[in-house]
C-alpha cells in the first residue's frame, strides 16, 4: 500500500498546464499581508445566528496599479470570513447578483442535504437562497465556495471563496494563540494579464486538466509581507487553489525546533500536535499549524516558500520578525480527544478508481469515478446512517486530492500527513488510500469528487445516498 507523501514535481506538473501572466507583477514580498473581515450577524438575537451575503463582481486592486474584476461574496476576495460556535445554528442568506447560476457548498459541514449545494441545486442571477447550517460537529476551519456543476473552477477562481470558522468550549480551554495571533491564510495561485484581469484559460476546448497560475496569493494578495512578534502564532493554512499543491517550508528553517507544529486538520484539532519541517497541502485541505518566530532573532525575514513550485509558485509570502513581545501561548502535549476508528468498525468496503476515462464528450476525455462521468441521478453507493465504512480511493494518471461530503472520514496508516478528521485527501498517481468514513447526521443525496477543480468540472465526481 504506497500512501502520500510520494509526490513530486512531475506529478504536479502533470495535473495541470501553467498559465503564464503578462501583468506587471510588484516586487514579492512587498504588499501587506490582508486579513479577510470577520462578517456581522445581520440583524437581531433569536435561536440563529443570520447572515446575508450578496454575490457580485467588483474592481479590486490585487496587483499595485492595477483594477482586477473579481466575483466576490460582498464583492471582496476572499470573501468575509463567518465565525460560528459549535451547535448554534447558522443561516447565511445568499443573493445572487452575478450574471451566471450559483450554489454555495460549506465544505467541511455536516449540512442537510438541501443545504449542502449540491452542484445543480442553482440559485439564479436575481435570486436567493437562505442556507441552513446545523455546525453540529467540533471547531475546525472549514471554508465556502462555489460548487456549479461544470463551472466550479471559473467561479472559484474569479474570487467565490471564505473562510467560515467553528469554534467551542473545547478549544477556547486550550492556550493556544489567540485573536490576532490566530491568522487564517488562503493561498491560491492565479495568473493576470496586462490590464489586470485574471486568466482562466477555456479548459473545455483546450483540455487543460488543471489551472496552475503563476502569482502566488495569500488572502488575495500577492506574495504578501507580515509582520510578526517574535512570538507564537497559529496559521490556518488553506489550499484554495485549482489545481496547485504546495510544499511548504520556512527558510531559513527555525534553528531548533521544526517549522511547523501542526494542531489540526480539516476537521478539527488533533489528539496531539505533530511536528514537521515540511507540509504538503493539495486542493482543499487545512493544516492548522503554529509556527514559534521566538526562535529567530529580531529582524529576521522568513519566507514561506513552496518546494514543488518553480518561478512565481517557488515563493508563497514572508514573515518578518519585527519586535520581542511577551507570549502566553503554549502547545500542550494533549489537544483534543479524538477517538480513532476501527477496521473492524467498518460494515461495508467499497472501492473508487479515480482516473481519465474512456467517457467521451465533445470529442474530450472526461475524469471519472470508476469508468463513469458525473450525473446527477446515478447513485454509486448507499451508505446506511449511523455506520461506518472502508472506502479505498486509487488514483490512476495524475495526482487528485479527493474530498468527500458529510462524512468526516480517517486515513488508515501509514500517511505521513493525514491524521485527525478529515474530508479531503491527496492521493499520488498509483497509490492506493483507504479511509474510515462515518456517515453521521442527515440521510439524502451528497457528491464525492477530485478536489482538482478543473477535474471535477471535468465530471470526476460521483453521488451517494445516505439512507
Ligand atoms: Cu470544497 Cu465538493 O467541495
Ligand atoms: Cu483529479
Amino acid at each position: 500500500l504506497a500512501v502520500g507523501g510520494g509526490a513530486n514535481v512531475e506529478a504536479e506538473s502533470s495535473a495541470g498546464a501553467l498559465v503564464r501572466s503578462t501583468a506587471r507583477l510588484p516586487q514579492p514580498f512587498t504588499v501587506p499581508l490582508p486579513i479577510p473581515p470577520v462578517l456581522r450577524p445581520a440583524g437581531g438575537g433569536g435561536a440563529d445566528d443570520r447572515y446575508e451575503i450578496t454575490q457580485r463582481a467588483a474592481e479590486v486592486e490585487i496587483l499595485p496599479g492595477l483594477r482586477t474584476q473579481v466575483w466576490g461574496y460582498n464583492g471582496i476576495f476572499p470573501g468575509p470570513t463567518i465565525v460560528s460556535r459549535s451547535g448554534r445554528q447558522t443561516v447565511v442568506r445568499h443573493r445572487n447578483e452575478l450574471p451566471e447560476p450559483v450554489v454555495v457548498h460549506l465544505h467541511g459541514g455536516r449540512t442537510p442535504a438541501e443545504h449542502d449545494g449540491y452542484p445543480t441545486d442553482l440559485i439564479d442571477p436575481g435570486g436567493s437562497f437562505d442556507y441552513v447550517y446545523p455546525l453540529d460537529q467540533a471547531a475546525a476551519t472549514l471554508w465556502y465556495h462555489d460548487h456549479r456543476m461544470q463551472f466550479t473552477g471559473p467561479q472559484v477562481y474569479k474570487g467565490l471563496a471564505g473562510f467560515h470558522l467553528v469554534q467551542d468550549a473545547q478549544e477556547d480551554a486550550l492556550p493556544l494563540p489567540k485573536g490576532e495571533r490566530d491568522v487564517p491564510l488562503m493561498i491560491v495561485d492565479r495568473a493576470f494579464a496586462e490590464d489586470g484581469s485574471m486568466i482562466y484559460p477555456d479548459v473545455h476546448s483546450d483540455y487543460i486538466s488543471g489551472v496552475l497560475g503563476d502569482v502566488v496569493l495569500v488572502n488575495g494578495a500577492p506574495w504578501p509581507l507580515m509582520e510578526v512578534d517574535a512570538a507564537r502564532y497559529r496559521f490556518r493554512l488553506l489550499n484554495a487553489s485549482n489545481a496547485r499543491r504546495y510544499r511548504l517550508a520556512l527558510d531559513p528553517a527555525p534553528p531548533s525546533g521544526p517549522a511547523f507544529v501542526q494542531v489540526g486538520s480539516d476537521l478539527g484539532l488533533l489528539s496531539a500536535p505533530l511536528p514537521h519541517d515540511e507540509l504538503q497541502i493539495a486542493s482543499a485541505e487545512r493544516f492548522d499549524v503554529i509556527v514559534d518566530f521566538s526562535q529567530y532573532p529580531v529582524g529576521q525575514e522568513v519566507t514561506m516558500v513552496n518546494r514543488l513550485g518553480d518561478g512565481g509558485s517557488a515563493n508563497v509570502m514572508r514573515f518578518k520578525v519585527a519586535r520581542r513581545a511577551a507570549d502566553d501561548s503554549s502547545i500542550p502535549a494533549r489537544l483534543v480527544e479524538v477517538r480513532p476508528l476501527s477496521p473492524s468498525d467498518a460494515v461495508v468496503e467499497r472501492t473508487f478508481t479515480f482516473q481519465r476515462g474512456s467517457v467521451q464528450h465533445e470529442g474530450m476525455p472526461m475524469w471519472t469515478v470508476n469508468g463513469q462521468a458525473f450525473t446527477p441521478d446515478t447513485i454509486a453507493a448507499d451508505p446506511a446512517l449511523g455506520t461506518v465504512e472502508r472506502w479505498r480511493l486509487h488514483a490512476l494518471n495524475v495526482y487528485h486530492p479527493i474530498h468527500i461530503h458529510l462524512a468526516p472520514f480517517q486515513v488508515l496508516e501509514p500517511s505521513p500527513y493525514a491524521t485527525g478528521w478529515k474530508d479531503t485527501v491527496d492521493l499520488a498517481s498509483g497509490d492506493q488510500v483507504e479511509v474510515l468514513l462515518r456517515f453521521e447526521g442527515y440521510r439524502g443525496k451528497y457528491v464525492f469528487h477530485c478536489h482538482n477543480l478543473e477535474h471535477e468540472d471535468m465530471m470526476m465526481m460521483a453521488n451517494f445516498q445516505v439512507r
